[in-house]
């Protein structure tokens, strides 16, 4: 047998080197290259272990594509954000990641989560690295859940958990909090590094398929991604949930990264109350709580977030520079999407931004993906520029090109639904949309080209300041 060499991992992306740098090749990382003993193979599947040392392989079963296959049976948790998320409940034999920043409130989900399932019937084991037992009871007393019949252990042990797990009645639901406290003495590394890490969570997952149960593993990652283990884990498991929210507020938002089973665009609402976290099933109405109707640069997106329509406020603040190159700072936006629609607003519609600083916010802390933001960005920068408040029953949505035409989204219907629902009576979006508002309250402004919603714009803030003057 080989001897084990010292290798070096980089803790931030798990790039594997010979000698000690610096900086990561592989992710640019400073500082994140730690020695390492090299990983000793791992306990393999019991049954091959040996035709393997013999260095021959065992003969697997082929089988088609057609075969019959039970529909992946799902755990569902009655928490309908967390099901919406996992694509209908938590599947049988997967293993899931759930990442986000301490103290986020992964475990508080989490024993939520649990003791829903184990109320309803099914076995579910709660291993708990980081607190002791004594505080998670506490947690879940305080949370009203301490008659919920979880079974908890404070363990950090793979092999002790592992054996744990066999010794009693199968659980359908493990949740291991977190992965980078788990050790295993396959391994000689230090808890919490990416070897540690990987070999834990590789033999949690072999343990969720062999049984059956779904693993969740808890994952903490920082802002800088610095903490080892998560990234890594990640191509691991079946699905990677992630939670965010930032903790000035109080509402938490649950997000699919990569799901095996199910979509990855949907997202979960929360709101962390004093009793845990409390679902949240109209998020527009949250987003926009605390809107100011007079106040110029802020217009309504209706956005999409998965199957669900959301509305929620984009504020921009646009003011001459003293800066050499203008700053542009944006929150919960891609700030690519911003300059190019600055770019087509300076290109297409003479809007002169080059000598402000622009500033853009999606209220409420919400990250937007969607395309369909451009059209209300651009009209939030228009409306800060000019001063004049954008009209307070409208929402806006649409793609804007290089050309500054405005095209079409997916799924107008619904966005212009929930926005009548809210009581919104005005549209603006993609002339080519127009249609979809038939049915619903909403009155259409059907904008063709960037430079019709610019110029429109500028009337009302002619007439709003002549009417100022007048007056
Ligand atoms: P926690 O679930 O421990 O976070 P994580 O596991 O992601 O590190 O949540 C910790 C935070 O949540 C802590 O700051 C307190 C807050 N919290 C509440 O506001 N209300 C509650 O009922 C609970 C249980 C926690
Ligand atoms: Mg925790």
């Amino acid at each position: 047998m080989a001897r084990l060499k010292p290798t070096f991992v980089c803790q931030a992306c798990g790039a594997v080197t010979s000698r000690w740098a610096g900086k990561c090749e592989a992710c640019g990382a400073w500082n994140a290259i730690v020695e390492e003993a090299a990983a000793a193979p791992l306990p393999g599947g019991a049954s091959s272990t040996t035709a393997r040392a013999l260095g021959r392989g065992r003969v697997v079963v082929l089988e088609g594509l057609s075969g019959a296959t039970d529909e992946a049976p799902r755990l569902v948790s009655g928490l309908g954000e967390l099901d919406r998320v996992t694509g209908g409940g938590f599947v049988h034999g997967s293993a899931l990641l759930l990442g986000g920043e301490p103290g986020i409130g992964k475990s508080t989900l989490l024993l939520q989560g649990s003791a829903a399932l184990a109320r309803a019937g099914h076995r579910v084991v709660y291993v708990s690295g980081e607190e002791a037992a004594a505080q998670v009871r506490l947690r879940a007393q305080r949370l009203g859940l301490a008659d919920a019949p979880v079974a908890l252990a404070a363990e950090t042990n793979v092999e002790d958990i592992l054996a744990t797990l066999k010794d009693g009645p199968p659980p359908r639901l493990v949740i291991i909090d977190s992965i980078q406290t788990l050790w295993t003495s396959q391994v000689e590394a230090a808890p919490g590094t990416v070897t540690q890490v990987r070999a834990a969570a590789q033999a949690m997952i072999r343990y969720a398929k062999t049984t059956g149960a779904c693993v969740i593993l808890v994952g903490h990652v920082t802002k800088d991604g610095q903490i080892a283990g998560p990234r890594v884990v990640e191509h691991m498991v079946d699905a990677v949930l992630s939670f965010e929210g930032d903790s000035g507020r109080d509402f938490r938002i649950l997000r699919a990264q990569k799901n095996r089973f199910g979509p990855t665009d949907e997202i979960g609402v929360f709101a962390m109350t004093g009793d845990g976290l409390e679902q949240v099933t109209n998020p527009s109405a949250l987003f926009l709580g605390d809107r100011e109707p007079d106040a110029p640069g802020a217009a309504v997106l209706a956005g999409l977030e998965g199957s669900r329509p959301i509305l929620v406020e984009i504020q921009a603040l646009v003011v001459p520079s003293t800066l050499g190159t203008p700053r542009r700072a944006v929150v919960g936006w891609d700030n690519a999407r911003l300059a190019m629609v600055l770019a087509v607003l300076e290109a297409r519609c003479g809007v002169r931004l080059g000598g402000h600083d622009v500033h853009l916010a999606v209220a409420g802390g919400l990250r937007i993906q969607e395309p369909a933001a451009d059209l209300a960005v651009a009209a939030a920068l228009v409306s800060s520029l000019t001063g004049a408040a954008l009209p307070v029953d409208a929402v806006f949505f649409g793609e804007i090109g290089l050309t500054g035409a405005v095209r079409p989204v997916s799924h107008p219907g619904p966005r212009l639904r929930e926005a009548a629902r809210l009581g919104f009576k005005r549209g603006v979006l993609p002339a080519a949309a127009a249609d979809a508002a038939q049915g619903t309250d909403v009155s259409i402004v059907a904008i063709p080209t960037l430079d019709v919603l610019v110029a429109r714009l500028a009337a009302r803030a002619d007439a709003a300041h002549a009417s100022r003057q007048g007056a």
